[in-house]
């Protein structure tokens, strides 16, 4: 690749590009309202937390961008710490609180990264959304929030899986090989029209809050998008536990242990992380196409077969990455396990992806921009999936 340009972090990447990676044009009320009943839903039906619970409540937010969804706690009642390293998203923040006349529900504003802030008080629930992933002392962090939370607090943290960004990753192979054959930098204009003919049709489908240049400059070109910036729920569960945090839900809601259950058989903490990993295991189909399954009837997917999506994932996220190495593409080879597995369930959509799989990986390797365009645009079901790949996890301080 030419022109590699590095970025420290993920505040340099925002700040270099001048990007606002969560635009929400909440001054239109539609808007504003859409994102309220949206936030509540992930809160109270995802996440266990009903909305009543911020009423009153000392809430530290590490990362708030230009502070959309901290406006919508602030109307619940929250009492706001907020911690934002990227100076440019203050003055709208600032703005917003103004102009909504929720200025008095901010106790304080401080521009810093996590690892920096510090505090001697204890908050009633921590947030750390859409970062933590990036950062190079991540598993230290997870200490830190639970050291912030009074006892019975609630923490929420949100990642990118490695197992469910797998779809997502593909697709943004197949843009950075186009950009290869075409001998243009993946985050040049250029790349941003030739991301329109793959992906412009399938994503203006989506439901999508954010327009295609911000998932083009989130998703497809984000230098923290790679493998060493995925996490998965069999780190974390485990973090949380030594941490002395208890695992309460997740967004999107996968864990089916706990149904049917009578509330008097009270599992320990590191048997509900058990059993949540293995109801993992049952809807890894779920987590890598996104569609919708019956987890509760599923054999859990071997270990094996999670070491080698673990493994695809690993080597497709090689090759799409600014520390792209000549050799990465050929490293890129479809684990028969991991067809063998899709085609098991007699499932006409994992069937059909997992051949646009094999497909799109020997696309990747002809050489030829056109055929590439050309397999893509037959790659239907690729096309349509979308994985799990953004995951929120909420927990309590015990
Ligand atoms: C993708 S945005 C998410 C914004 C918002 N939390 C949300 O979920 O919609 C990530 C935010 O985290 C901030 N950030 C990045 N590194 C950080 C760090 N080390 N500490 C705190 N915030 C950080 C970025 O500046 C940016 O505002």
């Amino acid at each position: 690749m030419k022109n590699i340009r590095k970025h420290a972090s993920m505040v340099d990447y925002y700040q270099k590009n001048q990007f606002n990676p969560v635009p929400f044009a909440i001054e239109n009320k539609k808007v504003w309202n859409e994102l309220i009943l949206n936030r509540k839903n992930l809160y109270e039906r995802h996440l266990g937390i009903p909305f009543l619970t911020f009423k009153g409540k000392s809430v530290l937010e590490f990362g708030c961008n230009s502070g959309e969804n901290s406006l919508v706690l602030a109307d619940a009642g929250a009492k706001l710490t907020l911690v934002e390293p990227n100076g440019q998203a203050l003055p709208r923040l600032e703005m917003l609180f103004d102009k909504f006349g929720l200025s008095q529900n901010i106790v304080s504003l401080e521009q810093c990264g996590i690892a920096d802030y510090s505090s001697s008080k204890k908050f009633d629930i921590v947030l750390a959304e859409g970062f933590l992933f990036s950062l190079p002392n991540r598993e230290e962090m997870i200490e830190k929030i639970s050291k912030l939370l009074v006892p019975g607090g609630i923490g929420v943290i949100s990642f990118n899986d490695r197992y469910g960004a797998l779809v997502e990753l593909i697709k943004r192979a197949v843009l950075w090989r186009a950009c290869e054959l075409k001998s243009v930098d993946p985050q040049d204009h250029e790349s941003l029209e030739i991301a329109q003919t793959l992906f412009g049709y399938d994503f203006s489908k989506l439901q999508s809050t954010r327009p295609f240049e911000a998932w083009w400059k989130d998703m497809l070109v984000q230098p923290f998008i790679i493998d060493k910036y995925f996490w998965s729920f069999q780190e974390l569960l485990p973090l949380l536990q030594v941490s002395g945090l208890e695992t309460l839900s997740t967004s999107p809601k996968w864990i089916l242990n706990g149904h049917f259950n009578w509330y008097k058989n009270r599992p320990e903490a590191k048997e509900i992380n058990k059993r949540a990993l293995s109801d993992w295991a049952r809807v890894l189909p779920f987590i890598i196409s996104g569609r919708k399954m019956d987890g509760t009837s599923a054999q859990p997917a071997s270990d094996d077969v999670i070491n080698a999506v673990a493994g695809l994932t690993k080597t497709i996220s090689d090759y799409a990455s600014d520390e792209a190495r000549a050799g990465a593409l050929d490293a890129i080879s479809y684990p028969e396990l991991f067809d063998a597995y899709l085609t098991g369930f007699d499932n006409e959509n994992l069937e059909r992806l997992s051949d646009d799989i094999r497909n799109i990986i020997t696309a990747l390797k002809t050489g030829n921009y056109n055929c590439l365009m050309v397999e893509y645009e037959k790659a239907q079901v690729l096309r349509s999936n979308w994985g799990a790949p953004y995951h929120y996890l909420s927990f309590v301080k015990t």
